[in-house]
């Protein structure tokens, strides 16, 4: 298939010598700041603390973090210790269990001298084939929008969510460029606000013309305007579809299907856990209610309130249209398509 380059204006992760730079993305909008990292303790810490986060991101940052740990011991023990603490780092996300995988594979084909060398060219192995898979799904998934579309996004799955291009967010990109986008509208994403300060960001950075709603506004949207497709990307998609997505996807995909606007799923191959038969299983990172009792760092609710923080949500198959991905389309997303077009999962 053929192609089009579409260029990040900042690296989400990059290499420094024996170090990884990490954009803070907590920074963002309004500051551009890289962090130094140089060990597996700080990745984890990073990745923990939503430093840098998006799938397919953390599954690249898992890969360095394990690297960086062969800086100071290729002891099969001390890669193991660090292993563990990057994939105990956030739950949801395969992609990290994939990164890692991938190295503890590397490392063992190659103990011995220059490890943290091997280790570290394959992680950067891993990052560059997350920009050209990212760039095949943006390719497949514009050809399902036709001219003039406007769509509705929620978090972020643009260039920061991955090691470069995007996910749902490449896909609107690569279909601006082919005069395909009129409007795109942007879910602020409570807690973390991913919708409005990065994809709103990114967005705005590449001129593509976009609003930010907040998160309970897309029901009355779809409602009294028209939307052509609803983008998203994912976390873990099961065996037989089911999608986990940042919380309030679901409700997205509810309201899409009521509205009959088609509902997309766009993510890696690597996003998918063939292992697990359905998104019951998935399990669901649940973070420190602090973070919903908070805005900007200040208080919005009465001293001693409670609240729950699950951060993230199944859609099942039913209610999703496609699921676009580097091999190509899975329409209807079921079980037999998702073997069918993936094959051997990579
Ligand atoms: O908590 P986050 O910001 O890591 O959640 C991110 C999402 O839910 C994204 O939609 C998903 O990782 C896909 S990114 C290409």
């Amino acid at each position: 298939m053929k192609t089009v380059r579409i260029r990040d204006p900042h690296p989400p992760i990059r290499r420094a010598g024996r170090f990884v730079e990490v954009l803070d993305q907590l920074a963002l909008p309004h500051r551009v700041v890289y962090r130094r990292c140089g060990s597996s303790e700080e990745m984890a810490g990073l990745i923990r603390r939503m430093v840098l986060r998006g799938a397919p991101l953390i599954g690249v940052a898992a890969a360095y973090g394990y690297a960086l740990a062969a800086k100071r011991s290729s002891s099969p023990k001390t890669l193991e210790k660090a292993a563990e603490r990057l994939l105990a780092s956030r739950p949801t996300a395969v992609n990290l269990s994939w990164g890692i995988d991938r190295m503890r594979a590397t490392a063992s084909a190659h103990r011995g001298p220059r490890l943290f060398e091997r280790l570290m060219a394959e992680a950067d192995r891993i990052r560059a084939e997350d920009v050209a898979v990212n760039t095949r799904l943006a390719a497949h998934g514009a050809k399902l929008l036709k001219k003039n579309s406007t769509v509705i996004t929620h978090c972020n799955a643009g260039f920061l969510a991955t090691a470069g291009v995007g996910t749902a967010v490449g896909v609107v990109r690569y279909a601006f460029r082919e005069g395909k986008i009129r409007n795109v509208y942007a879910d602020e994403t409570r807690p973390y606000l991913q919708g409005s300060r990065l994809t709103m960001w990114e967005l705005m950075g590449d001129k593509i013309p976009c609003a930010l709603l907040t998160d309970s506004m897309a029901a009355h949207i779809m409602k009294t305007e028209r939307i052509d497709a609803v983008l998203v990307g994912a976390d873990r998609i099961a065996a037989n579809a089911d999608a986990a997505n940042k919380i309030g996807t679901y409700g997205l995909a509810l309201a899409a299907r009521a509205h009959r606007v088609p509902f997309y799923v766009v993510a890696p191959s690597s996003t998918f856990d063939l292992t697990i038969p359905d998104g019951d299983s998935i399990p669901i990172e649940e973070r420190d209610p602090g973070e919903v009792l908070t805005l900007a760092g200040r208080s919005i609710a009465p001293k001693g309130a409670r609240a729950r923080h699950p951060a993230f949500d199944v859609t099942p198959a039913r209610l999703i249209t496609a699921i676009v991905t580097e091999k190509g389309v899975i329409r209807p997303p079921s079980a037999s398509r998702v073997r069918a077009v993936l094959g051997k999962p990579r």
